[in-house]
């Protein structure tokens, strides 16, 4: 039975992507902060599923429980990192601010760090980051939530080329979402909400893939081109 860690499960996608690993025989490590949803979704299956309770931006502590929940699997060969966090900041409330980066860069750079190094170790394994197409251009509405996007799209590349000089199976995918009906894709004008279990499954085709980028759901590509090309002049005025 392959072994998968996912951080983030206690809701949104992480928690459907580990119901999927799971249907798929993984066994699977499911972390977040909130352990009573955690302990539910471990009681629907058992024998496929074993609960870490953690804060993802307590760096300090980061590498120990992945450790220990790592021995309780009897292995890894995939990592995926759903936790993350975004708030509407218009007015640059520094709490939101600092709190995104605390998750979105400095958790997130512990766990790629820690999975990297892991995987280099025994010779093999997956990292599965889930960005976001926010992180291919800033906004004045979330600077934060945008630009830490745009970080993790950026380490994730670097992860990819250092994998590749190490000359092992280790693989990098870089999921970036549009907009997915999760707690998170609250507020108005949102528009191709996709469905999570219709995402989770687009992820996991990804993952068996071993893509390096993918846009979920699919025609998310179009928008990100399109974002990604915008001029300057009009980007500033949106
Ligand atoms: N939904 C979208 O439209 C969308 C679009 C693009 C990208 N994304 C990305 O997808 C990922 C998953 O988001 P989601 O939509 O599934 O939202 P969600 O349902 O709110 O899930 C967020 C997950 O992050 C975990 N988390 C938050 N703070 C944490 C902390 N300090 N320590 C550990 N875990 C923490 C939560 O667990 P606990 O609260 O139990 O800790 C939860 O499991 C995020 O990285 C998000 O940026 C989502």
């Amino acid at each position: 039975m392959k072994k998968a860690i996912v951080v983030g499960a206690s809701s949104g996608i992480g928690h459907q992507l580990a119901v999927l690993l799971a249907a798929n025989n993984y066994k699977v490590g499911i972390t977040g902060r909130r352990d009573q949803l955690l302990l539910n979704l471990q009681s629907t299956n058992p024998a496929h599923f074993i609960v870490s309770v953690f804060d993802a931006t307590d760096v300090a502590g980061i590498p120990q429980y992945l450790n220990q929940l790592t021995k309780e699997l009897g292995g890894l060969d995939l990592l995926v990192l759903s936790s993350g966090t975004g708030k509407i900041n218009e007015v640059l409330d520094g709490r939101i601010e600092q709190d995104t980066n605390a998750l979105n860069v400095a958790g997130f750079t512990e766990i790629a760090d820690w999975a990297f190094k892991f995987f280099q170790e025994q010779a093999f394994g997956h990292f599965v980051g889930i960005t976001s197409i926010a992180g291919l251009r800033g906004s004045g509405q979330a600077p934060a939530y945008f630009a830490s996007k745009a970080y993790q799209i950026s380490y994730l590349e670097g992860l990819r080329q250092k994998a590749k000089h190490t000359k092992l199976p280790i693989y990098i995918t870089d999921i970036r979402p549009g907009f997915v009906d999760t707690a998170m894709a609250g507020g108005e004008n949102l528009f191709w909400v996709a469905p999570v279990e219709k995402a989770a499954a687009q992820i996991y085709k990804a993952i068996e893939d071993k893509k390096n980028v993918a846009y979920v759901t699919r025609r998310w590509r179009l928008i990100g081109f399109l974002f990604w090309i915008l001029p300057g002049f009009i980007h500033k005025r949106l």
